[in-house]
């Protein structure tokens, strides 16, 4: 008997909630991404072709994302924006994390990819929201220090902040 078809491995190494959609460009993909009249699932994968395209110009059209309604999309942004490590997303990461009226899971993400990126411009931001009163966003903060941290011992011996 056949195996079953299960979802592929994506060129980060991950299993994605939607397949990436192969046809179309950024501007269309973008198009897709902000249209709130198209199922969740087709959003999606253009989250996942725009991360995949690699470019500054798909990262700035992810962080455009930003506006749509749904907080899980949101969320599914903030975590590909982390996957990416372009530092031309950090701008719009760091006002993800500072919005108290954003959603907590999105404010968690944006941390969290704050560190994946590894620029230590974002220290002073961590550690600001490392005291934040909702818990999701200063562990996170916490955890995005300490991966900064450990990235820096691991690349020079004697880092020292
Ligand atoms: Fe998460």
């Amino acid at each position: 008997m056949e195996p079953q078809p299960i979802p592929q491995v994506s060129q980060y190494g991950s299993v994605d909630p939607a397949p990436p959609e192969p046809l179309g460009n950024v501007d269309a993909w973008r198009t897709t991404l902000l249209d709130e009249t198209i199922p969740l699932f087709h959003r999606m994968r253009a989250v996942f072709s725009l991360r995949n395209h690699r470019s500054d110009e798909a990262c700035l059209a992810l962080c455009d994302g930003f506006d749509a309604k749904s907080a899980l999309l949101r969320h599914e942004i903030a975590y590909v924006l982390g996957q990416m490590q372009n530092n031309v997303a950090l701008p719009t990461l760091t006002e993800r994390l500072e919005d108290n009226d954003e959603h907590v899971m999105v404010r968690h993400e944006a941390a969290e990819a704050m560190g994946a990126i590894g620029d230590v411009s974002v220290v002073p931001t961590l550690r600001k929201h490392a005291l934040d009163p909702q818990p999701e966003v200063s562990e996170s903060c916490e955890v995005a220090l300490d991966l900064l941290k450990w990235v820096a011992s691991a690349e020079f011996e004697n880092a020292d902040w």
